[in-house]
């Protein structure tokens, strides 16, 4: 008995891992290096208050933001989309609007 409880409580500790493994929710902070000084952005405790496509909308498998925004002629420069995204969802629930409540120098 005692010896299948250990089995067990393995078994669970293995799929627990492997799900940790599978699901690759990206940095739990990421520092947007901006001149008007950096944006730590709380990656992490931002999907628990919305879902990946919010910001995601290419899907996450497409990569960084700014591996487009920025960079391709199609997509519209990352500073504009950032404010768009970042501050229209802070004014309605009460996220930082101000400039020094992002930027940090
Ligand atoms: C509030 C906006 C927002 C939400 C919600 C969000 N992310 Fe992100 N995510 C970002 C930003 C911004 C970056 C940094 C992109 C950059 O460096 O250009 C990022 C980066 C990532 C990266 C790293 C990409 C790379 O190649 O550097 C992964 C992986 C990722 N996110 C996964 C997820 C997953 C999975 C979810 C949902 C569970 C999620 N994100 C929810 C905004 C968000
Ligand atoms: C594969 C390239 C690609 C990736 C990756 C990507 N985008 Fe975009 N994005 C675009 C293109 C192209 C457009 C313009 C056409 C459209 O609206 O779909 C756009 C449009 C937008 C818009 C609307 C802009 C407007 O003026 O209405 C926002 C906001 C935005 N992106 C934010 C983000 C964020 C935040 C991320 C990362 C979490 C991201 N994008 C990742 C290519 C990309
Ligand atoms: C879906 C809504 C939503 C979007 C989109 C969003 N935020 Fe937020 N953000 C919030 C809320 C709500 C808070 C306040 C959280 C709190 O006080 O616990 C917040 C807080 C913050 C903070 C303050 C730090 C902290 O820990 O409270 C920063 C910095 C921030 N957001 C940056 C960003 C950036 C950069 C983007 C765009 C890439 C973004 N946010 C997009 C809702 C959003
Ligand atoms: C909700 C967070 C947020 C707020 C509020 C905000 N910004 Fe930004 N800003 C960003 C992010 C994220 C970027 C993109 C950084 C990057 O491209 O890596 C950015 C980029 C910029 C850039 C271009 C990049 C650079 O090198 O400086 C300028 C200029 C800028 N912001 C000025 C401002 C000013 C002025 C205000 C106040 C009126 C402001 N921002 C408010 C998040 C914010």
């Amino acid at each position: 008995m005692k010896k299948m409880l250990v089995l067990l409580a393995i078994a669970a500790f293995v799929a627990s891992t492997a799900l940790v493994a599978v699901a690759d929710n990206g940095p739990t902070t990421i520092k947007l290096e901006a001149r008007m000084g950096t944006v730590t952005f709380p990656h992490a405790k931002h999907q628990a208050l919305t879902d990946c496509k919010t910001c995601h909308h290419a899907g996450v498998e497409a990569g960084a933001c700014r591996s487009c925004h920025g960079v391709k002629a199609d997509a519209p420069k990352a500073k504009k989309v950032f404010h768009k995204l970042c501050k229209s969802c802070h004014k309605k629930q009460n996220g930082p609007t101000k400039c020094k409540g992002c930027h940090v120098k």
